[in-house]
């Protein structure tokens, strides 16, 4: 991911759909490298060429649909929000680069050994105190979310809004019920959870409908996190009901890419397989 959206924060502003500056700093050096390089259009479109050649078509234009897909969603939660909770926070930079998050609590929830690694890299980083998240480690298939929660100052009774980005299909499916019953029992009724998902045809091994599928899952299986769990987009409703959840909305991130990559005349496109859900607390 920081690689994905260092490559989008080397694109001039009139065609990045986001900013991140401090991407660069999660990747490795020969990385650091090439996004340097990447300020050089030539150079860019030759490294996203060969980078979906060899990993998508998908992955990059999915990512970075998505990340514009939920900053808008956060801009438009933020101003009725006390604070966020960013479960699997992984590399996500928000807390630093979303202005509408400033005077908002941010919790950043993640396993402890990613965890240790941001803030290892961010505390090189200088950054102000005043964006710095509160982080929260905790182990989806074990620990107590809501306890954990609350041990680090998160406040049941203030309104909330709840992101898990690119989590989901790493966990296992009881993994997943177990942490949508922790952010019911945490949060207040309509607060807001953004969540993304990968279709379960997928994980099951059906891609027919997915020429993206094979490479993305092979790429992803290759790094040693493999996808293990999807949800299916006809059932998403009645799961999330049984949750307590009421769905708003759900895009695939080929239809937010059809929003966002449209009028900056990009010729990148997201993927039918990978979800973005927003829901409420029922
Ligand atoms: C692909 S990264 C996504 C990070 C970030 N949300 C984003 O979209 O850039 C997956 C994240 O899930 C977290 N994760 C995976 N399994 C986990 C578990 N069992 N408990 C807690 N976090 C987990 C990883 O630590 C990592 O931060």
């Amino acid at each position: 991911m920081a690689v994905q959206r260092g490559l989008e924060s080397a694109r001039p502003a009139q065609t990045r759909l986001f900013y991140d500056a401090l991407a660069e700093r999660f990747v490795s050096p020969a990385w650091r490298v090439a996004l340097w390089g990447a300020r050089f259009v030539v150079v860019r479109r030759a490294i996203e060429a060969i980078y979906d050649l060899v990993g998508g078509p998908g992955p990059r234009a999915s990512a970075i649909a998505r990340t514009k897909l939920i900053d808008d969603l956060i801009g438009e939660v933020a101003p009725s929000i006390d604070q966020l909770v960013i479960l699997g926070a992984g590399y996500d930079t928000r807390a630093h680069r979303l202005d509408c998050l400033s005077d908002r609590a941010v919790y950043e929830v993640d396993h402890p050994n990613t965890q240790a690694d941001k803030r290892a890299v961010l505390a090189r980083a200088e950054l102000s105190a005043a964006t710095a998240p509160r982080y929260v480690a905790v182990d989806f298939e074990r620990d107590d979310l809501t306890a954990a929660l609350i041990a680090s100052g998160y406040q049941p009774a203030q309104r909330s809004m709840f992101l898990w980005e690119g989590v989901t299909q790493y966990l296992s499916l009881e993994a997943v019920d177990k942490t949508l019953s922790a952010i019911h029992h945490a949060g207040r009724q309509d607060d807001t959870l953004v969540f993304t998902y990968v279709d379960d045809a997928v994980v099951s091994g059906e891609h027919d409908r997915f020429p993206e599928a094979a490479r993305w899952m092979h790429g992803t299986a290759n790094r040693d996190e493999p996808w293990i769990s999807g949800l299916s987009p006809a059932g998403l409703h009645d799961y999330l009901r049984t949750h307590g959840f009421c769905l708003v909305s759900d895009l695939s991130t080929r239809q937010a890419g059809e929003r966002y990559f449209t009028p900056p005349q990009r010729p990148d496109q997201g993927s039918d397989l990978y979800h973005v859900a927003t829901a409420t607390i029922s």
